[in-house]
């Protein structure tokens, strides 16, 4: 059976009172936190770093899933590790040496994934299968939240998991972008187990309603 995880992302949070939302959306059953990190230059906005995630580690246990949207990225690695990530994955093309940045990224004990953007060939899989811990599949161009899911991530999704099964390995399938209750089955049934929402619950009053009606979507 499937282990099903909801990673909202604090991307859509109310800033003014992060602390509380991290804690409010953890009660609620988030199983991660999801941290876009986004420098102004790999992507056209600018979020937070490492000391807010050190500020948020202390208030919850569940993995913080550090997502950077950054180029370079090698020099952030060990600042996120320090500062609590359990979690850290880049975008290929941001990173010089590919293998070299998972490896930093292990070295740091944090786990290792791999971001590819709409547009951007799942090749870039094809020799570092066996450093990944996870692999996220962006269905939307990244850089903002709120937007609308991207239909032709499905067939990514469904070829990213043929690869990971037949890998034998044990690597999460995360998708990332424009995820509602509505759209959640779908994507569940093209292989995803990890889910990233932001708007779809910080929008909303009740975070804990959300969560309870995306796991009857996948439990059904
Ligand atoms: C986009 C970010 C996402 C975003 C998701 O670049 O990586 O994590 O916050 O937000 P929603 O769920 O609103 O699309
Ligand atoms: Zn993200």
């Amino acid at each position: 059976m499937t282990t099903y995880r909801i990673a909202p992302s604090i991307l859509s949070a109310d800033f003014a009172q992060l602390g509380k939302e991290v804690r409010d959306v953890v009660a609620a059953g988030a199983d991660m936190i999801h941290f876009d990190v986004m420098d102004n230059h790999y992507v056209p906005n600018l979020t937070i770093g490492p000391m807010v995630c050190s500020a948020i580690r202390p208030l919850v246990k569940v993995p913080i899933d550090v997502h950077l949207m950054v180029k370079p990225v090698d020099r952030l690695v060990p600042d996120f590790a320090k500062a609590g990530a359990d979690i850290i994955s880049f975008h290929p093309e941001a990173s010089e040496h590919i293998d070299r940045t998972l490896q930093l990224i292990h070295d740091n004990g944090c786990k290792a994934g791999l971001v590819f953007n709409p547009a951007t060939p799942l090749d870039y899989l094809l020799h570092v299968m066996d450093k990944l811990d996870l692999i996220l599949i962006m269905s939307v161009n990244p850089g903002f939240g709120g937007q609308s899911f991207i239909p032709h991530a499905l067939k990514k999704i469904e070829t990213a998991r043929a690869m990971i099964d037949s890998s034998g390995r044990q690597i999460m399938l995360e998708v990332d972008g424009g995820i509602k209750v509505e759209n959640i089955a779908e994507v569940a049934r093209a292989g995803a187990d990890t889910f990233v929402s932001g708007s779809a619950i910080f929008n909303e009053p009740d975070y804990a309603t959300v969560i309870r009606q995306m796991r009857e979507q996948l439990n059904t």
